[in-house]
């Protein structure tokens, strides 16, 4: 037991759609980028709780596929700050014995960003604490389609495989158990539609700038809860 939670199983998945740091920033009138700025802090600590509690594979939406509607100072503005904070967490992630990858499309990020995310990954290849997953450029359905189109052509029936292929992912993760999202809307936005077969949704009002590790434990104290019936009936 670590602050009442126990740790989790060695396969825990979590994921996190991290909104609201655009509504953190205004209600402050600040810049919408501000909001993203903030969102660090509560990036690194949930990082820190993650592995604390002996989580497996966190997966962290920093850029959906369609944010590059989003108007072109703020699409910068977050690129500017991957750019910036990939090495320094990477370096982070090296103290911390942590993996780093990036998972979504490559071809269409910034060449800054791309590097980036290049060496970070290099970096912390053998970290065993923790799989830190950031996805990027990432949209859930353009790749089970992309995945789809390469299973047909192939005619073979690898479907995870061709699926890992489609938005660079470099290893097998295990399923999602818990998918949480800030921000108080209550959706998935098209992400990780396959991975959260079975996973337990948990929706929380705070906007990200806002979550720390304590709302982390929150969350998994109320996963610990659930009971997981992945459409079987219970036993006994
Ligand atoms: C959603 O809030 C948040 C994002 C689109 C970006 C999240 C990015 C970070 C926290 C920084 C990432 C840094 C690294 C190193 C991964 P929103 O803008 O949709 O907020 P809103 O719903 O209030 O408008």
């Amino acid at each position: 037991m670590i602050n009442g939670i126990s740790t989790m199983a060695d396969s825990l998945h979590v994921a996190i759609i991290m909104d609201g740091n655009g509504r953190w920033a205004n209600e402050r009138n600040l810049p919408r980028s501000a909001g993203h700025h903030a969102g660090i802090r509560s990036l690194r600590e949930t990082v820190e709780v993650a592995v604390q509690r002996q989580i497996h594979t966190l997966t962290l939406y920093a850029f959906s596929s369609d944010n590059w509607q989003r108007p072109h100072s703020e699409v910068q503005a977050l690129m500017r700050i991957l750019a910036a904070q990939l090495p320094a967490q990477a370096a982070h992630c090296v103290r911390q014995n942590i993996r780093l990858s990036v998972i979504g499309r490559r071809d269409r990020l910034p060449a800054p960003v791309l590097q980036a995310l290049i060496r970070a990954e290099a970096r912390t290849i053998h970290g065993s604490a923790l799989h830190l997953r950031l996805a990027l450029d990432y949209s859930a359905r353009d790749s089970l389609t992309r995945a789809a189109e390469h299973v047909g052509s192939n005619g073979n029936g690898d479907f995870m495989h061709a699926l890992m292929r489609a938005y660079n992912a470099d290893c097998p993760v295990p399923d999602v158990d818990l998918l949480i999202r800030t921000g108080g809307e209550q959706r998935l936005s098209d992400f990780l539609l396959w991975e959260c077969a079975y996973a337990e949704l948990y929706f929380t009002a705070e906007y990200w700038p806002d979550f720390n590790g304590m709302k982390l434990d929150e969350a998994l104290a109320a996963f610990q809860k659930r009971q997981r019936r992945y459409g079987a009936v219970p036993v006994g």
